[in-house]
């Protein structure tokens, strides 16, 4: 697929030990990508090939790759700090969850931290079950919440099936997102522990809710008796242009989940942030929840730094000044290719495009790939492209990626067949 020997070899090679099934769907999209260089927002594919990153893997790279900052607190730190013992105190794990807890709504009391978003969601739903006593968790149709045990039952039906771990019917039930209606009517049982919601369904294509939604279903859920988990971990951290992009609804989670962008992309950290009633099980017996690297000390101490550099009045500032660059500039891109591209879906810098055909943002990701701009497509609705703007983002290069995403737009439209643009109305 490339004439690449490097790429060559490492695909062949990963095809035979790592995995073939990803090998071989890659091969298929034409992707060939091995990552070498890579710093702030642009990473270098092993030949040389700079691609822009608008994907930040999902928020894994919401400040940059390598940030600097990051990365001296992560050399620093590790002169000092190890993993650490997780039966222990210690002062860089307080000193993270009070700045989990600074950022937080007031009402909010306990950190617990795990590996991986996955992981943390799990937990997260056992809490809300000791909490409850209860066993039922709602979800909405088109989540993705990890690929661990309980995150797996909450997502796609299809991707527990595959490893034969279909819920009971009365474990999990699966509403359609921004509709209160029918998550009341599975509330109105009085069994469900905890309402589950990505504030914005990523793989979804990020749908953007009713200004009312978020604080529907806290009431919902607490009318009952049910906990609602806030899952973050793509839209939390200054992404929605607020920490917590549920919080910026009006809504009122119980726990709220972090991941992704809390690593700074360097040292794998997620967390629950608890109020009283989630963290009851706290008091009642602390080793109830544990893993080895939960809190490990030298993670503790970048996730401080994430926690601070996310928070800073100037990384505040320059979202603002990226959400209204993008905000002006892509109502003007979906005017001049408005037969193609249908919609732009907004939350501050959680953005989706909408396309008029069912795999336009397949054919609008490959355009953009050739043009120097790596993205990905919303999985379960690939007619939408995820669009994902780093918090630290220059001005110039976001004027970059937008002018290489007018280009590619033509090339993905006549790739589809709906290559001839609309007039725009004088
Ligand atoms: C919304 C959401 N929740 C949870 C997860 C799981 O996080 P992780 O891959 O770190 O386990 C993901 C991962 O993509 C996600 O997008």
């Amino acid at each position: 697929m490339t004439d690449s020997p490097i790429k060559n070899h490492i695909y062949d090679e990963a095809a035979r030990v790592w995995n073939p099934g990803k090998v071989a769907l890659l091969k298929d999209q034409g992707i060939d990508i091995v990552l070498g260089d890579r710093s702030g927002y642009i990473f270098q594919d092993v030949e040389g090939q700079p691609l822009i990153n608008l994907h930040i893997n999902g928020g894994v790279f919401n400040l940059g790759h390598c940030n600097p900052e990051v990365r001296q607190a992560l050399v620093e730190g590790s002169l000092h700090y190890d993993a650490g013992n997780h039966y222990f105190p210690s002062q860089v794990k307080n000193d993270l969850c009070e700045a989990l807890l600074a950022v937080s709504p007031d009402y909010m009391k306990y950190v617990a931290f795990n590996n991986g978003g996955g992981e943390s969601i799990d937990a997260a739903v056992k809490f809300a079950r000791h909490a409850t006593g209860r066993r039922r968790v709602v979800t909405v149709n088109g989540a993705f919440h990890g690929a661990t045990g309980i995150a797996t039952q909450a997502g796609d039906p299809g991707m527990a099936a595959f490893f034969t771990m279909t819920p009971s019917p009365d474990e999990f039930s699966k509403v359609d997102y921004d509709d209160l209606d029918q998550l009341e009517e599975v509330l109105r049982r009085e069994d469900t522990a905890a309402v589950l919601i990505e504030s914005m369904p990523a793989t979804a294509g990020f749908p953007v809710p009713h200004d009312d939604y978020l604080a529907g279903v806290t009431a919902l859920a607490h009318r009952y008796g049910a906990l609602y988990i806030a899952d973050e971990v793509q839209t939390g951290m200054m992404r929605s242009g607020q920490m917590w992009c549920s919080v910026g609804y009006g809504a009122e989670p119980d726990m709220i989940v972090t991941g992704k962008a809390l690593s700074g992309g360097y040292y794998p950290m997620s967390a629950v942030i608890m109020n009283e009633r989630a963290g009851q099980w706290l008091h009642e017996d602390g080793f109830a929840h544990l893993s080895s690297f939960n809190a490990a000390e030298l993670g503790c101490v970048v996730a401080s730094k994430v926690v601070e550099i996310t928070a800073r009045e100037s990384t505040v500032g320059n979202v603002a000044t990226l959400i209204d660059l993008f905000t002006a500039r892509l109502g003007e891109l979906q005017q001049r290719h408005c037969r193609f591209f249908t919609g732009v879906r907004q939350r501050g810098l959680i953005i989706g495009l909408q396309t008029a055909h069912p795999e336009g943002a397949t054919a609008l990701m490959a355009a953009l790939y050739k043009h120097g701009v790596w993205s990905m497509r919303a999985n379960f609705d690939t007619s939408v492209l995820q669009f994902k703007p780093g918090l630290l983002m220059s001005t110039a290069l976001a004027g970059d990626v937008l002018d290489r995403l007018d280009v590619a737009l033509d090339d993905a439209a006549r790739s589809v067949g709906m290559g001839e643009k609309s007039a725009v109305p004088a």
